[in-house]
């Protein structure tokens, strides 16, 4: 854990109190109200150096300490991607405040393109695993034996199960897949759409795989879910846009927020 993200849990803590945090929440495109749910203290990302700047449309750059259905939790309400800076490890320091914060458990959210028919536009998609279709790693340079992360279950088997079961005592149709991570920020091609159905993709977005890989270096749980915005590159007639992103994430937040607070309450 450096020292700066030890600084900033202490400065966290000076303002949020010194209970300590349970679990993490990041916020994906266009999901960036839901810290509003929670009731608590709001840090600035200004305020606290080294975390993401003012990111992208969509997000709301403010970390939220408080509690969410009895659990005491940090809600990332941006996040940053590798396509702002080229850095794999853009949300490195974020994580290891979480961790030095207490938490063992990340939840990640994330507003996707699907390649699956069955998962619709307006549909969430709970991750079982990934394709790091980028090529890129956060962890490149990280002299530690402990980069080499295995990544077998590395969508944590129990807390998948939970977030299942919260989904049909909701109501709520929840899918699982394979998320495909490609570096954006231009969306992709057509064929590359096709190339990543065939190894076995079914959602793709620009974000989430980075943050999972570091989450299981900080030896956190981690479990992920998109938002499904739009049907991937190719496979409708729908233009595909971040104003579209945006407008369309809502749809799925309302599910996802029903689905959080039955998994945090039980947490
Ligand atoms: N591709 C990549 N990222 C995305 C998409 C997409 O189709 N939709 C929302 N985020």
């Amino acid at each position: 854990m450096s020292r700066n993200a030890d600084e900033l849990a202490a400065l966290i803590r000076a303002r949020a109190g010194d209970a300590p945090v349970r679990a993490g929440l990041v916020l994906g495109s266009g999901l960036g109200h839901l810290a509003d749910a929670v009731d608590g203290v709001s840090i600035d990302y200004a305020d606290l150096p080294g975390f993401p700047h003012a990111g992208v449309s969509g997000h709301n750059p403010k970390l939220v300490i408080g509690d969410l259905e009895g659990c005491r939790v940090a809600v990332f309400g941006g996040r940053a991607h590798y396509y702002e800076s080229g850095r794999g490890d853009a949300m490195r320091l974020p994580l290891e405040v979480l961790s030095a914060l207490g938490a063992d458990t990340l939840f990640l959210t994330n507003a996707a393109g699907s390649m699956r028919e069955d998962i619709p536009p307006g549909d969430l998609m709970l991750l079982s695993d990934h394709i790091n279709f980028s090529g890129l790693n956060p962890l490149i340079g990280e002299p530690s034996d402990a980069r080499f992360v295995p990544m077998k279950d590395a969508y944590d088997p129990a807390i998948r199960s939970a977030i299942t079961q919260a989904a049909a005592a909701e109501g709520i149709d929840l899918k699982d897949g394979v998320y495909a991570w490609y570096s954006g920020p231009s969306f992709e091609t057509p064929a590359e759409i096709r190339a990543i159905r065939t190894l076995g993709a079914d959602a793709v977005g620009m974000s989430t795989v980075p943050e999972v890989i570091l989450a299981r270096f900080l030896g956190l749980r981690v479990a992920a879910v998109s938002t499904i915005t739009n049907m991937a590159a190719g496979m409708s007639d729908e233009a595909i846009s971040h104003d579209h992103t945006k407008a369309m994430a809502p749809l799925g937040a309302a599910k996802l927020e029903k689905i959080l607070r039955r998994v945090l309450s039980a947490l």
